[in-house]
């Protein structure tokens, strides 16, 4: 399947306040990025799947503080939301009604092989360790996903899973109810830049491994971050021939370089015409040259937490129009409607 030919989809994506949410470089390439791309042309849905977070967060402070730090995050880089319906999953409580209509079609053995469920058990972790919350995530997942009918999710690779799951359920609840609610969605996988590695050069990008390149943080930091980014170790002298495949610098500058000037680094680079610290200083610039209004935005929206809120209360009344013309389907469709009903969303 060719996205390109797709026109004017609806896109969903949802993303979890797990870590502390600060994003990096890694996740504005292989999330962000793509999102807005999507942007232009499709009409989209971006959530921040705070339920979710609640499966490995239970401690009040720190699940404030990661979704306030992710919902800036992502609205900085986000920039213009022309086409994107942004909001949290908290704040639009057909989510939960949703799961718990979605769990009676749901079979114990679908969510046993999840993969995050089967880590746990991997990990050697006892049943009675592991929340009901997580085993039952993909059916809050595929709620997310089906309230709102989309065409295309964008996920990471090791989200693909969960959305093989969401359409094994809405198949189920369409053959059970005998009656098409839920069309299937597709996952889409964005594959040129599936993983961004790492400053080690070795690992994924991932703040857990502490080789990452953030977008948010001090000038100073991100300096630092970038000066210790691995190059070529073969490499002694600038005068020494350098390689370009594999250093991670070059890496990078494909993505925020200026193309003319990436491949004159790169013959310098490959003759030894130029050190690492000059184009280490290259890719700081290109970077704070890529993010300066992302940058700016982020501080803007740090000092008006009014000006968050109402984005946030915009796109859930958004999102509850869709949700609910949903739930009042499914509502319809299961028999929980019938002829003394009142309830209107
Ligand atoms: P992780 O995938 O490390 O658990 P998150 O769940 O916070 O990180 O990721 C949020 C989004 O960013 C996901 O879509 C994920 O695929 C993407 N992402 C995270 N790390 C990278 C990376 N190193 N390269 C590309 N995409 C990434
Ligand atoms: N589980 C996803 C993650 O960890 C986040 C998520 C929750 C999501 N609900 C979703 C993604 C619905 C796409 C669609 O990244």
């Amino acid at each position: 399947m060719i996205y390109q030919n797709v026109k004017k989809s609806r896109i969903l994506s949802g993303i979890a306040p797990s870590g502390d949410g600060t994003l990096h470089i890694g996740n504005y390439l292989g999330a962000v990025k793509q999102f807005k791309e999507f942007a232009k042309n499709n009409e989209c849905f971006l959530f921040i799947a705070d339920l979710h977070a609640l499966t490995t967060i239970q401690d009040r402070a720190i699940l404030q503080k990661n979704t306030e730090t992710l919902i800036l995050n992502e609205l900085a880089l986000l920039g213009d939301l022309t086409n994107i319906t942004f909001f949290r999953q908290s704040d639009v409580p057909m989510h939960t009604e949703l799961q718990s209509i979605l769990n009676n079609v749901t079979p114990l053995g679908l969510l046993r092989r999840a993969h995050a469920y089967k880590d746990k058990l991997e990990k050697d972790l006892p049943e009675e360790e592991i929340n009901l919350g997580l085993f039952n995530y993909p059916i809050l997942m595929a709620a997310d996903i089906l309230l709102y009918k989309p065409n295309f999710v964008p996920v990471g690779k090791d989200q693909k899973q969960h959305v093989e799951i969401c359409r094994d359920i809405a198949e189920r609840f369409n053959k059970t109810f005998k009656k098409k609610v839920f069309p299937l969605p597709e996952p889409y996988i964005p594959e040129e830049v599936a993983v961004v590695m790492g400053t080690d050069g070795k690992r994924k990008m991932s703040k857990s491994l502490g080789n990452i390149i953030s977008i948010f943080d001090e000038e100073s930091v991100i300096r630092k971050q970038v000066m210790s980014t691995y190059t070529d170790p073969t490499r002694i002298h600038p005068t020494d021939p350098g390689h370009i495949e594999g250093n991670m610098v070059f890496s990078y500058l494909d993505f925020f370089g200026d193309k003319r000037q990436v491949d004159s680094l790169k013959e310098k680079y490959k003759k030894g015409k130029v050190s690492d610290v000059e184009v280490k200083n290259y890719l700081f610039e290109s970077l704070m040259r890529t993010f300066k209004e992302a940058r700016a935005r982020y501080r803007e929206l740090s000092a008006n937490p009014d000006m968050v809120k109402k984005i946030l209360k915009d796109g859930a009344q958004k999102a509850h129009e869709v949700a609910s013309q949903t739930m009042a389907e499914v509502r319809d469709t299961t028999g929980l409607t019938n002829q003394y009903s009142f309830f209107r969303y």
